[in-house]
């Protein structure tokens, strides 16, 4: 609010200041605003993709892929094209170059979101770094996070955490060769669960087993807790209300789908209640003190209780899908494609010898690091990030993008543009040892986003991921259950596999 409050300003500053300027500058000052503002004017509106009156293109999205639609459409109308949902205008950007140009250079005409009824309700009407506009509130919070939790000072504190959460995995995945050699393991469940653990640990300092709610009468399970805290709200935020397309419609009630993005919420601020409610006890007895709600306690003093309860959540969500998302994808194709795990396996023998894959050593492994980028490529884990809103007229890609116009920047068509990649259907972890690329480069893919608004926690999502894959190679040889390989439906608003991985283990000789 504040940045759009001081773009209201912005022409009283000017006239002001040129009261005191000479005559002849103020001139040429207007000549030249009115020549941008002219040549600005004359650039053309970006191809439209046909659709019906009224409703314009949404019959065409009804699939619920809409990165793949987009993606279809770009073949034929461009990298940068328009489309109508019901009242409103969308631009959709589908290559590197126009959204990069979207992301940085015009970034401060298209820095609001735009976002669907029930994500305003879920996000607390933007209290989240990642949902929030750009303002004082986000440029704050963001500090904090980056301060406590993903910045690479706090990451290195965070250290004995990620370790732990590895170990539990392995020695589940161990337990369960040893019960049931030949059975298929449901990958998903064991990551999953090792995930929220540790996103409990570093939002709250503990990995809380099960709470007392007061507000729903009972106490909640771990399981339950997931539930209600990640899974629910993931599904929630891809409801789609009608009355978002129509908003002159929206008097007309749609009560079912508000109740139920309305319970989910509910349920989240009682559990975040609940949860925060039992580790303030903790804190006075002075345990767990070495996490994020501790620490926005006592240093985000302006913050409320209502907005540090969505912080904390915003990184227990964050920490536990996209980087489950990824490791999933990962050892789906390493397990389909057994010449590159062997391939992988044995180059990280020959780097760590009899040692374990460690955090130290990721940089020196780029056969692993090659396979995180194909992944994040080839899969997307957010393929179309959640829309942005112009709100005033900019260009984009030698267009006019016209104010109100929301944008959807499709993450998902970049990473398999047939112009900048070779083959980009395929996983081919190998165009990532090309010399161009620099190891140490998180954004060689557009899977992290860009510009200002660039993800947060890519080292964290790097770092767990990649230790992750390199480990589970060492320990196991692993194969897809039969079936498997036709299983790579999706769904959601993270890229997830339809159904949970399922692999057949093979302890290896170490
Ligand atoms: C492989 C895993 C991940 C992927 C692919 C991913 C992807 C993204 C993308 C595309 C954005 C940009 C959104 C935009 O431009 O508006 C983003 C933003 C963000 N991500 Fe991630 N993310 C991942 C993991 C994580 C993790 C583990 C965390 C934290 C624990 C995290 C926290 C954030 C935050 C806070 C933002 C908002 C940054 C801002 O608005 O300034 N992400 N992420």
């Amino acid at each position: 609010m504040a940045f759009l409050q001081h773009f209201q300003e912005t022409p009283f500053v000017i006239s002001v200041a040129l009261g005191v300027l000479p005559l002849f500058l103020y001139f040429f000052i207007k000549g030249f605003v009115s020549s941008q503002m002219g040549s600005l004017s004359k650039l053309p509106p970006p191809p439209e993709v046909p659709g019906l009156p009224l409703i314009g293109n949404l019959l065409q999205l009804k699939e619920k892929k809409p990165h793949k639609t987009f993606s279809k459409w770009a073949e034929i109308y461009g990298p940068i094209f328009s489309i109508r949902t019901g009242a409103s205008t969308m631009i959709v950007l589908n290559s590197v170059d126009v959204v990069k140009e979207a992301m940085v250079t015009r970034y401060s005409s298209i820095s609001t979101r735009k976002l669907s009824k029930a994500l305003k309700i879920l996000s607390f009407d933007k209290t989240m770094v990642a949902m929030s506009d750009y303002n004082d509130f986000h440029k704050m919070v963001k500090r904090h996070l980056i301060t406590n939790l993903l910045g690479t000072t706090a990451q290195k504190r965070q250290r004995n955490l990620r370790d732990t959460m590895i170990e539990n995995t392995l020695k589940r995945l161990h337990a369960h060769v040893k019960r049931s050699p030949l059975e298929a393991v449901n990958f998903r469940e064991i990551f999953e669960s090792e995930l929220f653990s540790l996103s409990m640990k570093q939002a709250l300092g503990r990995d809380v087993e099960s709470i007392y709610v007061e507000e729903l009468a009972r106490t909640l399970s771990k399981e339950e807790i997931f539930k209600l805290l990640v899974h629910d709200p993931m599904e929630g935020a891809i409801e789609v209300d009608w009355r978002d397309f129509f908003p002159y419609l929206k008097w007309i009630p749609n009560k079912s789908l508000e109740m139920k993005i309305q319970r989910m919420d509910f349920h989240r601020k009682v559990v975040m209640k609940a949860l925060m409610k039992e580790q303030k006890k903790q804190f006075a007895k002075g345990q767990g003190l070495n996490c994020y709600l501790h620490y926005l306690l006592s240093e985000a003093k302006t913050l409320t209780e209502e907005q540090i309860s969505m912080l904390i959540w915003e990184v227990i969500i964050e920490t536990s899908d996209t980087t489950l998302v990824t490791t999933e994808w990962a050892m789906y194709e390493l397990a389909k494609d057994t010449k590159w795990q062997d391939h992988l396996c044995q180059h990280i023998q020959n780097i760590c010898g009899s040692d374990n894959v460690t955090e130290e050593i990721l940089l020196q492994l780029p056969h692993l690091g090659a396979v995180f980028h194909e992944t994040l490529r080839r899969h997307s884990p957010v393929p179309i990030i959640p829309l942005r809103y112009a709100h005033e007229e900019t260009q984009i890609g030698g267009y006019t993008i016209p104010a109100e116009s929301e944008i959807a920047i499709n993450i998902y068509a970049c990473n398999l543009d047939k112009k900048r990649w070779e083959k980009p259907e395929e996983w081919l972890p190998e165009r990532f040892l090309d010399k161009k690329y620099d190891p140490q480069d998180l954004y060689k893919t557009m899977a992290f986003g860009g510009g200002k608004r660039a993800c947060a926690g890519a080292l964290e999502a790097m770092t767990i991921s990649c230790t992750a894959i390199g480990r589970f190679v060492l320990e196991f040889e692993w194969r897809l259950k039969d079936g498997e390989e036709e299983n790579v439906q999706t769904v959601g608003l993270t890229n997830h596999r339809l159904h949970p991985l399922q692999v057949i283990l093979k302890p290896r000789d170490r």
